[in-house]
Order: C-alpha cells, then sequence, then structure tokens
C-alpha cells in the first residue's frame, strides 16, 4: 500500500524563514505615512510594532533566522502533513495528483500560529507587556491568545461582530488561552463608538477592528498592535509552509503544476507560494492560485493603489489591491476573507503577472467542503474551502485534457468551529452574494489621492 502522508527529516526543517522582498525589491515601493501621505520611515512605526518587527518590514535580506524559542514551540505541531488526496482524486475520477498541506493542525487549528508566536516573542523579550489586535472569524485572535499564553502576555482581542455572534467558541478558545475578546465596534474605543453612532446595525468589518485595536494600543505605553495578515513580516513567518512543502514534495519526486490558497490578506497564500516564486521568475513552469470570495473581489475587482488599512485612517498607507477601506462586505461564512486590502508583496506579483487570482462562491465552497469531507474526512475552515473548490476544478479540468498535472493547496485551518455556517449550507439556506459594481465603485471614490511617487 502506498504512503499518503508525506513527511519530513529533522535536518529538512527550515531555520530561517525566505523573505521574497530580497527578489522583488524593484516592484515595491514603501508605505506612506496617513499624515503627510509621505514615505514613512521604521521610527514611524514604532509606536505600534516591536522593533525587530518593523526591521523584518522592510528587510530585503533573503533570509532571517527563526529564533530558538520560536522552533521549539513551533515543534509542538510543525512539520505539517503534506496529504495525497487519494480519494478526493478517486472520486473525481481525475488523472491529476492532488496534494494538500495540512495547516489546520496547530493548537488553536490555523496557519495564523505561525505568525501568532514570533510576534508575541519580539514584543515579550523587548519588554512589552500587552498587545492587541483584531480577528475575523476569530482564528487569527485565538492563534494570537494561545502565543501570547505562551510567552505570559495579555491580550485584547476586536472581534468583528458578525463573527462574534456567530461563533462563539472561537470566544471561549481565546479565553481558555487566557485572552480578552469584545464584539467591534465596540464602546471602549473613539473609532467604535463613531461607527456605532452611524451605523447601529452594522456586522462589523475588519477595516473597523483593526482602527480600535490599533486605537487601542497607541493610546498605552505597555501595549503593542498585532496584524494577522497583509504585513511584509507576516507573510515572512508563514513561509515555514511553503519551505517545508518544496522539501516534501523532494522527497517524493513530485513537481507541482499549481498551486493554490485562498486569500484574506494574503498570509497563507505567501506562506505556501512565496518559496516557490524564484523558481517561477527563473523560468519553472508553475502556477500559483489566489482564491478568494466573490462578495468580497480585492484581488480580481479592486484597484491597485495606495489605501488606508483600516476604516478609521489610522494605519500606514499601503500600496495594494483594494476594494476601498470603507468597504463592509456582506456576513459571509468565511469570516477570515473578509477584508478589503491585500499584500502589498501579493499585490506586487499579481500586478507582475506571476500570481493569478479567482473569485468563487460561497454555495460552491461549501459544496466542495462537503466533497473533501466525505473523501478526505476532516472539516475544513470555510475560508479553507475556497482553495478546495478551486482545487477540485482545475482536477475537473484535467481529467477534460487528460493531463496528469500536480495540483497543491493549502489547507489553512480546520472547520470544528464553524459548524454553524455548515447547518445552513445543509438546510440550504446560504446566499450567493455578487458585489455590485456601483458599490465598488461608490467605495473607490474615497480612495486617497496620492501623488507618491513622482
Ligand atoms: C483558516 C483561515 N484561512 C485563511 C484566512 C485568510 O487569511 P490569510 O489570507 O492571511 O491567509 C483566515 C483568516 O482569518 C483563516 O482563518
Amino acid at each position: 500500500m502506498e504512503h499518503n502522508r508525506i513527511l519530513l527529516n529533522a535536518d529538512q526543517m527550515p531555520r530561517a524563514w525566505y523573505n521574497i522582498a530580497a527578489d522583488i525589491k524593484e516592484h515595491l515601493v514603501p508605505p506612506l505615512d496617513p499624515r503627510t501621505n509621505k514615505p514613512m520611515d521604521a521610527a514611524g512605526l514604532k509606536p505600534l510594532f516591536a522593533e525587530a518587527l518593523i526591521e523584518q518590514e522592510v528587510s530585503t535580506d533573503r533570509w532571517i533566522s527563526i529564533p530558538q524559542e520560536i522552533l521549539e514551540q513551533y515543534s509542538i505541531w510543525r512539520p505539517t502533513m503534506l496529504v495525497r488526496a487519494r480519494q478526493l482524486e478517486q472520486y473525481l475520477q481525475t488523472p491529476a495528483r492532488i496534494y494538500y498541506k495540512n495547516e489546520g493542525v496547530s493548537p488553536p487549528g490555523s496557519h495564523k500560529a505561525n505568525t501568532a508566536l514570533p510576534q508575541a516573542y519580539y514584543n515579550k523579550i523587548e519588554g512589552i507587556r500587552r498587545l492587541t489586535t483584531e480577528t475575523g472569524a476569530g482564528q487569527w485572535g485565538s492563534a494570537l491568545a494561545f502565543a501570547c499564553q505562551k510567552f505570559g502576555m495579555e491580550l485584547m482581542v476586536y472581534m468583528v461582530r458578525c463573527s462574534f455572534e456567530a461563533k462563539p467558541f472561537r470566544r471561549t478558545l481565546i479565553r481558555l488561552w487566557g485572552g480578552n475578546v469584545v464584539a467591534s465596534p465596540s464602546d471602549l474605543t473613539q473609532s467604535g463608538k463613531a461607527i456605532r453612532a452611524r451605523y447601529p446595525d452594522t456586522s462589523g468589518s475588519l477595516g473597523i477592528a483593526i482602527s480600535e485595536a490599533v486605537e487601542d494600543a497607541i493610546h498605552r505605553e505597555d501595549s503593542h498592535y498585532t496584524l494577522g495578515s497583509v504585513l511584509n513580516h507576516v507573510m515572512l513567518h508563514q513561509t515555514v509552509i511553503g519551505l517545508e512543502l518544496k522539501e516534501q514534495l523532494k522527497n517524493i519526486n513530485e513537481k507541482p503544476d499549481v498551486l493554490i490558497a485562498c486569500t484574506g490578506g494574503g498570509s497563507n497564500f505567501a506562506g505556501m507560494v512565496f518559496p516557490f516564486v524564484p523558481d517561477k521568475l527563473g523560468g519553472a513552469k508553475m502556477r500559483f492560485v489566489a482564491v478568494e470570495p466573490a462578495s468580497c473581489p480585492t484581488l480580481t475587482r479592486g484597484q491597485f493603489a495606495y489605501d488606508y488599512g483600516d476604516t478609521a485612517k489610522f494605519t500606514p498607507l499601503l500600496k495594494m489591491y483594494t476594494l476601498g477601506h470603507d468597504f463592509v462586505p456582506p456576513a459571509i461564512h468565511a469570516g477570515g476573507l473578509r477584508y478589503h486590502g491585500q499584500s502589498p508583496l501579493l499585490s506586487a506579483l499579481k500586478k507582475m503577472g506571476v500570481v493569478e487570482a479567482i473569485g468563487v462562491q460561497q454555495q460552491a465552497i461549501f459544496e466542495a467542503a462537503k466533497i473533501f469531507i466525505n473523501t478526505e474526512g476532516s472539516v475544513p475552515a470555510p475560508e479553507s474551502a475556497h482553495a478546495i473548490r478551486a482545487a477540485i476544478d482545475e482536477a475537473l479540468e484535467a481529467k477534460k485534457t487528460g493531463e496528469p498535472k500536480v495540483i497543491v493547496f493549502t489547507l489553512s485551518g480546520h472547520g470544528y468551529f464553524d459548524m454553524s455556517s455548515y447547518e445552513l449550507f445543509l438546510d440550504n439556506q446560504l446566499q450567493d452574494y455578487e458585489y455590485p459594481q456601483e458599490a465598488i465603485d461608490r467605495s473607490m471614490k474615497n480612495l486617497p489621492k496620492i501623488g507618491y511617487p513622482g
């Protein structure tokens, strides 16, 4: 019998993160100060982030060592398994070989733990006592709660209101690890109060929750803010996924034809794909497919422009694909993909034509999740089911052409806290939602007018 689980030897484990900025420097532009619209230097970020993280944010060194303390924590669940999805292949009757990298096996249940640990660690060693953050589906908030518990830090999580209500057990998990969690918008911050006064029934958004978490951290000496996606240092930490994957594929003599991941702010996609980008830039034939919800179509229908990361315009301006900082997406069940912006590094790769993007509807992703559950067995997060949908569609395409292509996707998290969404799917109560062009155009009108560069 052939094995489906592809492991790694201890000497193949990554000891440094891969920094893609070293290889695409000429395509990158700096963040801008939201007060002056001029390039922001590292000092401008100090009230918010640990110095080591700021250094990583602007670094163009290709490799950055992973501290021993982090390697020790990673070893609780890393390396993650690469699995050949043979039963899925058989069900689809495809000549394609399908593999998935299972990041759902971390203690909090997703890839977010890969960056939560170093973010808590660097803050801790610089004397910070308390962290603040936002969370969509609760995956990032719970991952950071896990990391804060490991390093003895306090945590305040602003959780997007619709997820706060739909995912009560993620709240429990945050609290079990000792974190505090409130629904956003809340009454604890000026920005939260302002939004509630204007839109009393709002379901919230990541943009609003980020404003609250930033405002909270900026007013306290003992606190820093952390972000679970979008920023360069987050993409950097996630590259352990792709670095392990490369070695695992080498161990079985496979070369991937297509790598697929879902994208909210881009971090699980970046983590898997970035270590393969130098191969593609060097001529290797490989496709990278980013999958997003059709209801929050940042890469597929957004503009490549400087924009704020949050609704209240506190964050630096980043050059990225965006739907506009005041865009509030519908309350879909993949809460972690409801973000108006996208990683500047991933955005640059999309602009360069290295990465392609597609949008998929909610009903179709839950149907794909159901096929996965009935073949491979485990329950994926609705976010990860976007990648499964695209992998299934690639495999069905291969069936038409007879091409035995190698498809690899990231299973970014498990869905055992998403049962209420699955319940609605089983009861035929999920709705598809195509974001109307007028609404996108309206929010694009509020993009900041930036003259930089030139
Ligand atoms: C399981 C899971 N996958 C994917 C995402 C999207 O984030 P990113 O694009 O940064 O990977 C999230 C965000 O919360 C998530 O919880």
